[in-house]
Protein backbone atom coordinates (compact mmCIF):
# COMPACT_ATOMS: atom_id res chain seq x y z
CA UNK A 1 0.00 0.00 0.00
CA UNK A 2 1.62 3.51 -0.98
CA UNK A 3 1.30 5.89 1.58
CA UNK A 4 2.38 9.80 1.31
CA UNK A 5 5.75 8.88 3.13
CA UNK A 6 6.77 5.72 1.12
CA UNK A 7 6.06 8.06 -1.81
CA UNK A 8 8.96 9.49 -3.73
CA UNK A 9 12.64 8.48 -3.49
CA UNK A 10 15.07 8.22 -0.28
CA UNK A 11 17.19 10.81 -1.10
CA UNK A 12 17.13 12.93 -3.91
CA UNK A 13 20.82 15.26 -4.63
CA UNK A 14 21.12 18.02 -7.12
CA UNK A 15 24.44 19.72 -8.06
CA UNK A 16 25.56 19.28 -4.23
CA UNK A 17 28.98 21.03 -3.58
CA UNK A 18 31.07 21.64 -0.81
CA UNK A 19 34.59 22.90 -0.50
CA UNK A 20 36.82 22.97 2.00
CA UNK A 21 39.05 25.81 1.41
CA UNK A 22 41.06 25.41 -1.87
CA UNK A 23 39.95 21.33 -1.23
CA UNK A 24 36.61 21.22 -3.73
CA UNK A 25 35.70 17.76 -1.82
CA UNK A 26 31.96 17.55 -3.25
CA UNK A 27 32.38 18.81 -7.00
CA UNK A 28 28.98 19.11 -8.23
CA UNK A 29 27.31 15.36 -7.59
CA UNK A 30 23.55 14.52 -8.67
CA UNK A 31 21.87 11.29 -8.14
CA UNK A 32 18.39 9.64 -6.21
CA UNK A 33 18.48 6.79 -4.03
CA UNK A 34 15.07 4.51 -4.36
CA UNK A 35 13.39 3.11 -0.85
CA UNK A 36 15.02 0.15 -0.23
CA UNK A 37 17.89 0.19 -1.97
CA UNK A 38 21.27 -0.59 -1.18
CA UNK A 39 23.33 2.07 -2.96
CA UNK A 40 27.09 1.95 -2.32
CA UNK A 41 29.34 5.21 -2.68
CA UNK A 42 32.50 3.59 -4.08
CA UNK A 43 36.05 5.14 -4.26
CA UNK A 44 39.66 5.87 -2.33
CA UNK A 45 40.83 7.86 0.13
CA UNK A 46 40.24 11.68 -0.43
CA UNK A 47 37.13 11.08 -2.80
CA UNK A 48 34.66 12.87 -1.04
CA UNK A 49 32.60 9.94 -0.23
CA UNK A 50 32.11 10.94 3.53
CA UNK A 51 31.95 14.95 2.90
CA UNK A 52 28.78 14.09 0.68
CA UNK A 53 27.19 11.33 3.22
CA UNK A 54 27.55 13.80 6.17
CA UNK A 55 25.56 16.60 3.93
CA UNK A 56 22.97 13.53 3.05
CA UNK A 57 22.83 13.28 7.15
CA UNK A 58 22.26 16.58 7.66
CA UNK A 59 25.63 17.22 9.68
CA UNK A 60 27.15 18.95 6.90
CA UNK A 61 25.91 21.79 5.05
CA UNK A 62 26.11 22.16 1.19
CA UNK A 63 27.92 24.76 -0.07
CA UNK A 64 25.38 25.07 -3.39
CA UNK A 65 23.07 22.20 -4.61
CA UNK A 66 19.59 20.61 -2.82
CA UNK A 67 19.42 17.96 -0.78
CA UNK A 68 16.19 15.84 -0.01
CA UNK A 69 15.87 13.20 2.23
CA UNK A 70 12.31 10.84 2.84
CA UNK A 71 10.92 14.14 1.51
CA UNK A 72 12.39 16.65 3.73
CA UNK A 73 15.27 18.75 3.89
CA UNK A 74 18.30 17.59 6.43
CA UNK A 75 19.56 21.33 6.64
CA UNK A 76 19.46 22.91 9.06
CA UNK A 77 19.08 20.24 11.14
CA UNK A 78 15.80 18.60 10.85
CA UNK A 79 13.66 16.85 14.53
CA UNK A 80 10.75 15.57 11.81
CA UNK A 81 13.92 13.37 10.04
CA UNK A 82 15.85 12.23 12.68
CA UNK A 83 14.25 9.42 14.34
CA UNK A 84 13.83 8.22 10.61
CA UNK A 85 17.63 7.64 9.96
CA UNK A 86 19.62 5.97 11.45
CA UNK A 87 23.77 6.64 11.38
CA UNK A 88 26.98 4.73 12.02
CA UNK A 89 29.76 7.24 10.95
CA UNK A 90 33.39 6.59 10.21
CA UNK A 91 34.72 7.54 13.25
CA UNK A 92 31.51 6.84 15.37
CA UNK A 93 31.91 7.81 19.17
CA UNK A 94 31.49 5.16 21.73
CA UNK A 95 31.43 5.37 25.79
CA UNK A 96 34.57 3.32 26.06
CA UNK A 97 34.44 2.31 29.22
CA UNK A 98 30.96 0.97 29.78
CA UNK A 99 30.11 -2.49 28.73
CA UNK A 100 28.15 -3.22 25.25
CA UNK A 101 25.04 -3.68 26.70
CA UNK A 102 25.73 -0.71 28.38
CA UNK A 103 26.45 1.74 25.27
CA UNK A 104 23.42 0.39 23.67
CA UNK A 105 20.95 0.76 27.21
CA UNK A 106 22.83 4.54 26.78
CA UNK A 107 21.46 4.83 23.06
CA UNK A 108 18.15 3.57 23.80
CA UNK A 109 17.67 6.06 27.03
CA UNK A 110 19.13 8.74 24.92
CA UNK A 111 16.55 8.05 21.83
CA UNK A 112 13.55 7.04 24.67
CA UNK A 113 12.99 3.97 23.64
CA UNK A 114 12.67 1.06 26.03
CA UNK A 115 15.74 -0.16 27.19
CA UNK A 116 14.68 -3.56 25.93
CA UNK A 117 15.38 -3.01 22.48
CA UNK A 118 19.33 -2.68 23.54
CA UNK A 119 19.03 -6.57 23.63
CA UNK A 120 17.06 -6.51 20.66
CA UNK A 121 19.87 -5.09 18.63
CA UNK A 122 22.81 -6.57 20.27
CA UNK A 123 20.98 -9.93 19.23
CA UNK A 124 20.77 -8.27 15.98
CA UNK A 125 24.32 -7.70 15.35
CA UNK A 126 25.17 -11.20 16.74
CA UNK A 127 27.03 -9.45 19.74
CA UNK A 128 25.05 -10.94 22.62
CA UNK A 129 28.04 -12.90 23.69
CA UNK A 130 29.88 -9.70 23.97
CA UNK A 131 26.97 -7.99 26.50
CA UNK A 132 29.34 -7.61 29.34
CA UNK A 133 32.21 -7.25 27.96
CA UNK A 134 33.61 -3.45 27.85
CA UNK A 135 33.67 -1.68 24.80
CA UNK A 136 37.51 -0.35 24.28
CA UNK A 137 38.13 -4.71 24.58
CA UNK A 138 35.94 -5.24 21.58
CA UNK A 139 37.66 -6.40 18.01
CA UNK A 140 37.51 -4.14 15.21
CA UNK A 141 34.60 -6.29 13.33
CA UNK A 142 32.69 -6.00 17.48
CA UNK A 143 32.67 -2.11 17.00
CA UNK A 144 31.48 -1.89 13.54
CA UNK A 145 28.54 -4.21 14.92
CA UNK A 146 28.12 -2.17 17.65
CA UNK A 147 27.93 0.76 15.99
CA UNK A 148 25.25 -0.65 13.92
CA UNK A 149 22.88 -1.89 16.78
CA UNK A 150 23.01 1.79 17.90
CA UNK A 151 21.71 2.97 14.34
CA UNK A 152 19.48 0.85 14.48
CA UNK A 153 17.85 1.27 18.15
CA UNK A 154 15.00 3.52 17.17
CA UNK A 155 14.20 1.05 13.95
CA UNK A 156 14.79 3.98 11.24
CA UNK A 157 14.07 3.50 7.60
CA UNK A 158 17.23 5.02 6.16
CA UNK A 159 20.37 3.75 7.60
CA UNK A 160 23.60 5.45 6.54
CA UNK A 161 26.80 3.63 6.79
CA UNK A 162 30.17 5.24 6.35
CA UNK A 163 32.65 2.41 5.54
CA UNK A 164 31.21 0.42 8.45
CA UNK A 165 33.82 -2.79 7.08
CA UNK A 166 36.76 -0.38 7.58
CA UNK A 167 39.81 -1.85 9.70
CA UNK A 168 37.97 -5.27 9.92
CA UNK A 169 40.02 -8.63 9.35
CA UNK A 170 38.47 -10.50 6.55
CA UNK A 171 36.24 -13.42 7.88
CA UNK A 172 34.65 -10.69 10.38
CA UNK A 173 34.06 -8.17 6.66
CA UNK A 174 32.35 -11.45 5.38
CA UNK A 175 29.84 -11.65 8.49
CA UNK A 176 29.50 -7.98 8.48
CA UNK A 177 28.07 -8.44 4.65
CA UNK A 178 25.88 -10.90 5.85
CA UNK A 179 24.08 -8.65 8.45
CA UNK A 180 24.53 -5.85 6.06
CA UNK A 181 21.98 -7.98 3.73
CA UNK A 182 19.50 -8.89 6.41
CA UNK A 183 18.69 -5.49 6.79
CA UNK A 184 18.22 -5.04 3.05
CA UNK A 185 16.08 -8.12 3.46
CA UNK A 186 13.93 -6.24 6.34
CA UNK A 187 13.02 -3.28 3.92
CA UNK A 188 15.75 -1.03 5.23
CA UNK A 189 17.18 1.93 2.39
CA UNK A 190 21.03 1.31 2.85
CA UNK A 191 23.60 4.35 1.80
CA UNK A 192 27.00 2.87 2.76
CA UNK A 193 30.74 3.89 1.81
CA UNK A 194 33.33 1.46 1.22
CA UNK A 195 36.81 1.57 -0.29
CA UNK A 196 36.61 -2.12 -1.37
CA UNK A 197 35.25 -2.51 -4.59
CA UNK A 198 34.43 -5.83 -4.48
CA UNK A 199 32.17 -5.77 -1.53
CA UNK A 200 30.68 -3.06 -3.40
CA UNK A 201 29.91 -5.37 -6.07
CA UNK A 202 28.84 -7.88 -3.80
CA UNK A 203 26.18 -6.33 -1.95
CA UNK A 204 24.89 -2.56 -3.74
CA UNK A 205 21.68 -2.70 -5.81
CA UNK A 206 23.40 0.24 -7.49
CA UNK A 207 27.22 1.84 -7.11
CA UNK A 208 28.14 5.59 -7.48
CA UNK A 209 31.97 5.45 -8.17
CA UNK A 210 33.58 8.75 -6.66
CA UNK A 211 36.85 10.20 -7.94
CA UNK A 212 38.08 13.67 -6.65
CA UNK A 213 34.44 14.91 -5.79
CA UNK A 214 32.39 13.61 -8.77
CA UNK A 215 30.20 10.84 -9.90
CA UNK A 216 31.83 9.43 -12.41
CA UNK A 217 29.73 6.64 -12.88
CA UNK A 218 26.08 5.33 -11.65
CA UNK A 219 24.26 1.76 -12.41
CA UNK A 220 24.11 -1.93 -11.39
CA UNK A 221 27.56 -3.52 -10.79
CA UNK A 222 26.56 -5.06 -13.28
CA UNK A 223 25.59 -2.69 -15.71
CA UNK A 224 28.72 -1.26 -15.23
CA UNK A 225 31.05 -3.97 -15.79
CA UNK A 226 29.39 -5.10 -19.19
CA UNK A 227 29.41 -1.22 -19.82
CA UNK A 228 33.09 -1.81 -20.36
CA UNK A 229 32.72 -4.58 -23.34
CA UNK A 230 35.97 -6.47 -22.20
CA UNK A 231 35.98 -9.82 -23.56
CA UNK A 232 36.35 -12.94 -20.71
CA UNK A 233 39.54 -14.90 -20.74
CA UNK A 234 39.60 -18.53 -20.07
CA UNK A 235 42.58 -19.99 -18.86
CA UNK A 236 43.50 -23.92 -19.71
CA UNK A 237 46.72 -25.64 -19.30
CA UNK A 238 48.30 -26.12 -22.31
CA UNK A 239 49.00 -29.72 -22.27
CA UNK A 240 45.28 -30.16 -22.42
CA UNK A 241 44.36 -28.03 -25.14
CA UNK A 242 45.98 -27.10 -28.51
CA UNK A 243 46.52 -23.92 -29.75
CA UNK A 244 45.00 -25.05 -33.04
CA UNK A 245 42.19 -26.93 -31.57
CA UNK A 246 41.42 -23.28 -29.28
CA UNK A 247 41.47 -21.56 -32.57
CA UNK A 248 38.69 -24.01 -33.91
CA UNK A 249 36.47 -23.55 -30.88
CA UNK A 250 33.17 -21.51 -32.09
CA UNK A 251 33.44 -17.44 -30.49
CA UNK A 252 37.44 -17.88 -29.58
CA UNK A 253 38.61 -14.32 -30.76
CA UNK A 254 42.17 -15.19 -29.80
CA UNK A 255 44.45 -17.74 -28.43
CA UNK A 256 47.98 -16.93 -26.43
CA UNK A 257 50.29 -19.18 -24.72
CA UNK A 258 52.26 -17.82 -21.78
CA UNK A 259 53.84 -19.76 -18.96
CA UNK A 260 52.13 -23.17 -19.94
CA UNK A 261 48.68 -21.63 -19.86
CA UNK A 262 46.48 -21.12 -23.40
CA UNK A 263 44.21 -18.15 -22.36
CA UNK A 264 41.46 -18.04 -25.01
CA UNK A 265 39.66 -14.54 -25.60
CA UNK A 266 36.20 -14.49 -26.01
CA UNK A 267 32.74 -12.21 -26.10
CA UNK A 268 30.55 -15.57 -25.18
CA UNK A 269 32.37 -16.79 -22.20
CA UNK A 270 29.74 -19.58 -21.83
CA UNK A 271 29.72 -21.47 -25.28
CA UNK A 272 33.69 -21.43 -25.03
CA UNK A 273 33.76 -22.71 -21.37
CA UNK A 274 31.31 -25.73 -22.01
CA UNK A 275 34.02 -26.56 -25.56
CA UNK A 276 36.72 -26.49 -23.33
CA UNK A 277 35.20 -28.56 -21.27
CA UNK A 278 34.71 -31.38 -23.52
CA UNK A 279 37.93 -30.98 -24.99
CA UNK A 280 40.35 -31.01 -22.14
CA UNK A 281 37.93 -31.91 -18.99
CA UNK A 282 36.97 -29.64 -15.92
CA UNK A 283 39.76 -29.33 -13.90
CA UNK A 284 42.04 -26.71 -13.54
CA UNK A 285 40.24 -23.84 -15.62
CA UNK A 286 40.04 -20.50 -14.97
CA UNK A 287 38.25 -17.59 -16.30
CA UNK A 288 38.74 -14.27 -15.91
CA UNK A 289 36.26 -11.38 -16.24
CA UNK A 290 35.92 -7.43 -16.14
CA UNK A 291 35.62 -6.59 -12.37
CA UNK A 292 34.53 -3.27 -10.87
CA UNK A 293 37.97 -2.25 -10.82
CA UNK A 294 38.29 -2.65 -14.26
CA UNK A 295 35.62 -0.13 -14.83
CA UNK A 296 37.50 2.34 -12.32
CA UNK A 297 40.33 2.04 -14.51
CA UNK A 298 38.66 2.87 -17.60
CA UNK A 299 36.72 5.38 -16.10
CA UNK A 300 40.05 7.21 -14.11
CA UNK A 301 43.16 6.12 -16.39
CA UNK A 302 44.15 5.23 -12.85
CA UNK A 303 44.73 1.67 -10.99
CA UNK A 304 41.96 1.54 -7.97
CA UNK A 305 44.54 2.79 -4.82
CA UNK A 306 41.78 2.01 -1.97
N1 LIG B 1 37.07 18.94 7.80
C1 LIG B 1 37.85 19.05 6.73
N2 LIG B 1 38.64 20.14 6.54
C2 LIG B 1 39.40 20.26 5.44
N3 LIG B 1 39.48 19.34 4.45
C3 LIG B 1 38.75 18.23 4.58
C4 LIG B 1 37.90 18.02 5.73
N4 LIG B 1 37.28 16.82 5.58
C5 LIG B 1 37.72 16.31 4.40
N5 LIG B 1 38.59 17.14 3.81
C6 LIG B 1 39.22 16.94 2.49
O1 LIG B 1 38.18 16.79 1.55
C7 LIG B 1 38.47 15.75 0.61
C8 LIG B 1 37.40 14.68 0.70
O2 LIG B 1 37.50 14.04 1.96
P1 LIG B 1 36.44 12.97 2.46
O3 LIG B 1 35.08 13.49 2.21
O4 LIG B 1 36.78 12.60 3.86
O5 LIG B 1 36.73 11.77 1.45
P2 LIG B 1 36.59 10.18 1.64
O6 LIG B 1 35.56 9.93 2.69
O7 LIG B 1 36.21 9.70 0.29
O8 LIG B 1 37.94 9.67 2.06
C9 LIG B 1 39.87 15.27 0.96
O9 LIG B 1 40.77 15.98 0.15
C10 LIG B 1 40.02 15.65 2.42
O10 LIG B 1 41.37 15.86 2.75
MG1 LIG C 1 35.61 8.78 4.39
Amino acid sequence: MSTPQSAGPAVAARGVRKAYGAVQAVDGVSFTVARGEFFGLIGPNGAGKTTLIEILEGLRRADEGEVEVLGLSPWPRNLALLPRLGLQTQHSAFFTRLTAIEHLRTVTALYGVGARRADEVLAMVGLTAKAGTRVDRLSGGQRQRLAIAAALTHDPELLFFDEPTAAVDPQARRSLWELLRELKAMGKTIIYTTHHIDEAEALCDRVAIVDQGRLVALDTPRALVSGLNQPTVVQVPADRLSTEAARGIEGVDAVTLDAAMLSLTTQVPGRVLAAVTDLAGPHDIRTHTASLEDVYLSLTGREYQP
